[in-house]
């Protein structure tokens, strides 16, 4: 960079055409992977450590309980390709259960949490060989060539399934079995639909910890793209859409205002949103529906006793 040179922010890897492109909309929107920088990543954490939060404790709970079925559902010598892999704590969970598993593979786009994250797990299990992947797996990523469908289990917990629509969520199912083959297996959590007050109190929390992650968004516009939000003026929102069967999350602006970004200028109404994330929810029958159409055929769906979460196994029949 010459001297003197402002660092401009349109180099932010796509964040700030994104930005522009949905903020420019009628209805505005925000893409919800931009969520999780340092600051929305330890948010995160916060949200599945909350009361209220039910599906991180449920799905690790039901794990725990039908280890044994999964560890028979993917059979001996079994590599795991983690979707979103994180801190890879569920994963151990499987790790334990599983018959002599061959290889662990954890995909994530946070780069220095992966190889961190794949550094410890490889020390507590030695007999593993560790592959990490620093990849957006949404987008699509590369895999260790030794892998064999038929002893391939990926494994995408957490209902980030939900994230997407149903139109985005089978067309990244049928991506997915594409690429692990035919024969390979899925283990993947899926929030259920259920009571209203149950949902929306698992998204707008007591603490405020959900609108403390929603407005990170802003504050990461203002970070990194030099952006003038005044984050008192949007509040955060949270509601079920019974029909869509999903969670809307959304900033209402609380007075008309303008704020910038990278030098674009948008103008907010009073009580006008910006749209920054969907949490779709599905029976156990939707899911298998949405799943064999993709390719899935499902095997087997656990829930636990209050039917606040499923985990589905799926074999990709192509
Ligand atoms: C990551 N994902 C599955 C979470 C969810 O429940 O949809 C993200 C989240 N948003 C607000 N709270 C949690």
């Amino acid at each position: 960079m010459m001297d003197g040179a402002v660092p401009h922010p349109v180099l932010a890897d796509g964040f700030l055409a994104d930005v522009v492109e949905g903020l420019s909309r009628p209805r505005k929107t925000l893409p919800s992977k931009y969520f999780y920088d340092a600051r929305g990543s330890a948010l995160f954490d916060a949200i599945c450590d909350l009361e209220e939060y039910y599906p991180t404790r449920t799905e690790t709970a039901l794990l725990a309980r039908r280890a044994a079925g999964i560890a028979a559902f993917a059979g001996p010598d079994a590599a795991l390709v983690e979707l979103g892999s994180g801190s890879s704590v569920k994963v151990r969970l499987l790790l334990d259960a599983l018959d002599r598993p061959a290889l662990y593979v954890p995909v994530d786009i946070s780069r220095e949490h992966l190889l961190a994250a794949a550094a410890r797990l490889a020390g507590d299990y030695p007999a593993l060989t560790v592959v990490p992947v620093a990849a957006d797996y949404v987008q699509g990523f590369a895999l260790p060539c030794s892998l064999v469908p038929e002893r391939t289990l990926a494994f995408f917990p957490g209902s980030t399934i939900g994230n997407f629509t149903p139109d985005e969520a089978a067309a990244f199912l049928a991506r997915l079995g594409r690429r692990l083959g035919r024969g390979s297996r899925l283990i993947i959590g899926v929030d259920l639909k259920k009571r209203r007050d149950i949902l929306e109190a698992a998204y707008d929390d007591a603490q405020g910890v959900t609108a403390a992650f929603n407005l990170n968004l802003l504050a990461r516009i203002n970070r990194e793209l030099g952006g003038t939000f005044e984050l008192d003026g949007f509040r955060h929102r949270a509601f079920y859409d019974e029909a869509l069967g999903r969670i809307e999350m959304h900033l209402e602006s609380v007075r008309p205002q303008t704020a910038t970004a990278g030098g674009h200028r948008f103008q907010f109404e009073r009580g006008e949103t910006i749209h920054t994330e969907i949490s779709c929810k599905y029976t156990v029958s939707e899911f298998q529906n949405l799943a064999a159409g993709a390719g899935w055929r499902a095997l087997e769906a656990w829930t636990d006793d209050a039917q606040l979460f499923s985990i589905h196994a799926l074999i990709f029949a192509g």
